[in-house]
């Protein structure tokens, strides 16, 4: 037998049969282009579309106008700090649990226009410390770091941020968040939310952009689907969230993210797991766990062992598990590391699975 043990949720989830099937079934029986056909297999297409975007409102308690698809959410932070206008005197607020999709596009774009960059401060656990948020006009939030998996208390630190500035834009990159928690776009009184479809058990290539107020900004890609009409002096745009939707959009992976989205609100990842793991780990002397208890990810370095050597041999044993500075640059500087091994989990985990991972880390550390 060759089986291999996926703990590697937090980069890419498995998908579900269903998920596949549904998949299958709109390539093999109802494949048409949306938004462009009048045949009654198009319209078939139109309403799919149309029936994925109002189940991911409804999962983000948004409007339907207010939900744009994006390849992911690197694709759609790279929207947003395009759409917003920044000028030398904007001040961006990051923080050091960002990933680099989220706070890099922002970061070009200040610095391109010599804007100021400012680092808000984390607490003792390394999370946002919502009761220190100095002035933003741009607000980048991550609400859950990939490399500790703790959720941030976005509401709080959105309020905060609009106490110093009222008008601060807030963009929350959710991509860890969505899996675990419940995103509820109006008690965050966010502006910007983004995630990824594959982190949900969707395919790869579909991302949610939800914009707060749709009407504010302009598109910032072109091409078919957007444009009602073209004068000989003026274009009118179609109205959201088409307008920024230009091209064809990845229908397949949207007819996948409702049912991503149904199984997901009917199973969400067991933190047992997790909360498992970390207490067997524990008991590991050269083991040094460096994410919480009650995180949603298991992040940990073995002393005197590099991280890809570790990630190899767990490879070796068919064990599936990130390593390295997963992207997240500034939280290993801050915590004056190169990289790490992360563990992590989607609801089709079990715990013979985490047992399996605890028997192998125990054999390479002996
Ligand atoms: N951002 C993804 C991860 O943390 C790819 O693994």
């Amino acid at each position: 037998m060759n089986k291999i043990i996926y703990l590697d949720a937090a980069a890419s989830y498995q998908k579900s049969e269903s998920v596949i099937q549904t998949e299958i079934d709109f390539l093999t029986q109802n494949y048409a282009n949306a938004g462009r056909g009048i045949c009654a297999r198009a319209v078939a297409v139109d309403d799919m579309v149309a029936r994925s975007r109002a189940r991911v409102a409804g999962f983000m308690n948004a409007r339907i106008d207010q939900i744009v698809f994006t390849a992911g959410t690197t694709d759609a932070m790279n929207m947003v700090a395009n759409m917003i206008p920044m000028s030398a005197r904007t001040k961006l607020l990051v923080s050091d649990i960002d990933h680099h999709s989220a706070r890099l596009p922002f970061e070009q774009k200040v610095l391109a226009r010599a804007g100021v960059i400012n680092v808000c401060a984390l607490d003792d656990n390394l999370n946002i410390d919502y009761k220190n948020i100095p002035y933003a006009d741009v607000f980048v939030i991550t609400a859950m770091s990939n490399v500790l998996g703790m959720p941030q208390n976005v509401a709080d630190i959105i309020k905060a941020a609009r106490d110093k500035n009222p008008n601060v834009i807030t963009v929350v990159d959710a991509a860890q968040y969505v899996v675990h928690e419940k995103i509820d776009v109006r008690a965050w009184d966010c502006d910007f939310v983004c995630w990824s479809g594959h982190k949900i058990g969707a395919d790869t290539g579909v991302g949610v952009l939800y914009v707060k107020n749709p009407d504010r900004f302009q598109p910032v890609k072109f091409g078919g689907g957007m444009v009602n009409k073209i004068t000989e002096n003026k274009i009118i745009w179609n109205n959201p969230p088409d307008v920024f939707e230009a091209g064809t959009l990845p229908l397949t992976q949207i007819a996948g993210l409702a049912q991503a989205i149904d199984e997901l609100n009917q199973n969400r990842p067991n933190m047992g797991l997790i909360k498992y793991a970390y207490d067997e780990l524990q008991k590991i002397p050269c083991v040094k766990i460096l994410s919480q208890r009650e995180a949603c990810v298991l992040t940990f370095v073995v002393d005197g062992m590099h991280v890809l050597d570790f990630g190899a041999l767990m490879g070796a044993r068919n064990v599936c598990l990130r390593v390295g500075n997963m992207c997240a640059s500034w939280i290993f500087k801050l915590m004056n590391r190169d990289g790490a091994i992360r563990m992590s989990i989607g609801a089709y985990n079990t715990i013979d699975d985490v047992k399996y991972f605890i028997k192998a880390v125990k054999e390479i550390v002996k």
